[in-house]
């Protein structure tokens, strides 16, 4: 049996396999408002068969976003918007997820394709809005990025309250997961983060302190959520930074998560490295983050979601055989070819003749793919395309 096209239920809602299109920030939405660019992008992805389908992290306030270019679900108009990219993702047979997301000390940056670094003079004159970003503490990211206004209680208060409002407002665009951005230095994970966090209130100091917020929102969020609709949290499970947050903290808080009933951790790393600041702890290489899904699978007890350069369908199923995860996340694969899982169910040959494709693409593929294979010619372009891809 092929775990990856396995059926997987997390409370109400059945995905179809085991494939997810990681969140992917596209910084362009028009004032958090998603554009037809957001609907094309995203329905490719449900069109290529990934049994879930991530709208990338999406602002939980306007001055939540890392950058202008990053869509929100802040105020009530920008549902219908994202209650059309649902439409799309979910007439195409693939499930909608959506990330959630304040940025914290990294909000208030260029978009990633002009810089990826902190707004420049240049991009002020060419209309990028800029304001001061909030965090735990009044430590920027790192050079040239702004010093945040730390957070008052009152403060924190309206970040989970917002947090809690935009859940609610992507039920009601119709998701059917929704995602808590707690990874990559963004400010839930600042919180929990000693590299970022230097409160000396209850919400600084200790693991158990610096947990504290993070478990606010969860808490509020899941409450929120109808019961049916499963939450996941992306965790960065370590800052590959010594003195930073470790894997044996990310233990503990899955287990913290999973009491107050997160269906799902998925288990990115890092997001707190300096720019231009380089780490012997971090080596890069296929699957290199799995161990820590694993780990936290196997130590807290919680289905988990492997990603990060995990291109083969053969690893893919590989790390799903060996319960190392639950779920795979993939996310340059998928911008280099959407069509990804198709490809995959056709690699472990359970579709041999495009019977898996869209009926407007297959009746003509499978004409032409015979023809190619009584060539002898390969249809399976998928380690070309590894190669080609990092
Ligand atoms: C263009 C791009 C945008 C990304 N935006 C997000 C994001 O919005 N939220 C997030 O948690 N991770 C984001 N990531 C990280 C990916 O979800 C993923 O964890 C990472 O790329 C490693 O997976 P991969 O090797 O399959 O690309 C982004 C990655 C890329 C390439």
């Amino acid at each position: 049996m092929v775990k990856l096209f396995e059926k997987i239920t997390f409370r109400g809602v059945e995905l179809d396999n085991r494939i997810v299109v990681s969140p992917m920030g596209m910084y362009s939405a028009d004032n958090g408002y998603v554009t037809p660019f957001h609907l094309v992008h995203y329905g490719k992805f449900a069109m290529g068969g990934a049994g879930l389908v991530f709208v990338e992290q999406t602002s939980v306030s306007r001055k939540g976003r890392i950058t202008n270019g990053d869509p929100g679900l802040w105020e009530d108009g920008q549902i219908d918007g994202m209650r059309q990219v649902v439409h799309v993702i979910k007439s195409h047979g693939a499930k909608a997820a959506i990330q959630i997301n304040h940025g914290g000390r990294k909000s208030s940056q260029q978009r990633a394709f002009r810089g990826n670094s902190h707004l420049t003079d240049r991009d002020i004159e060419m209309g990028e809005e800029s304001w001061v970003p909030t965090g735990p503490s009044d430590v920027p990211f790192s050079d040239g990025f702004q010093t945040p206004a730390p957070l008052s209680k009152e403060g924190l208060t309206g970040v989970r309250d917002a947090f809690v409002a935009t859940a609610r407002r992507a039920v009601l665009a119709g998701f059917d997961v929704i995602e808590l951005h707690m990874a990559h230095g963004y400010l839930l994970q600042s919180f929990l983060s000693p590299l970022a966090n230097f409160r000396t209130d209850e919400y600084g100091g200790s693991l158990e302190n610096r947990m504290r917020f993070p478990l606010e929102v969860t808490r509020a969020v899941r409450a929120a959520l109808p019961p049916a609709t499963p939450l996941f949290v992306r965790i960065s499970a370590t800052d590959w930074i010594d003195g930073g947050w470790e894997i044996e903290d990310s233990v503990i808080f899955s287990r913290k998560l999973k009491e107050l009933g997160v269906d799902l951790v998925d288990c990115s790393t890092g997001g707190n490295l300096r720019a231009g600041s380089t780490n012997a702890n971090l080596a890069r290489g296929p699957g290199y983050q799995v161990p820590f899904a694993e780990q936290i699978r196997r130590e807290a007890g919680i289905p988990t979601g492997a990603v990060g350069m995990i291109r083969t369908p053969d690893l893919a199923e590989n790390i799903l055989q060996d319960d190392r995860a639950d779920l795979i996340f993939l996310a340059r694969q998928m911008l280099f070819n959407p069509f990804w899982a198709l490809h995959a169910a056709e690699h472990f040959g359970l579709t041999g003749n495009f019977e898996n494709w869209p009926e407007q693409y297959a009746w003509w593929l499978a004409k032409w793919g015979g023809a190619l294979r009584a060539n002898g010619e390969s249809l399976d372009g998928l380690e070309r395309f590894s190669e080609a891809a990092e």
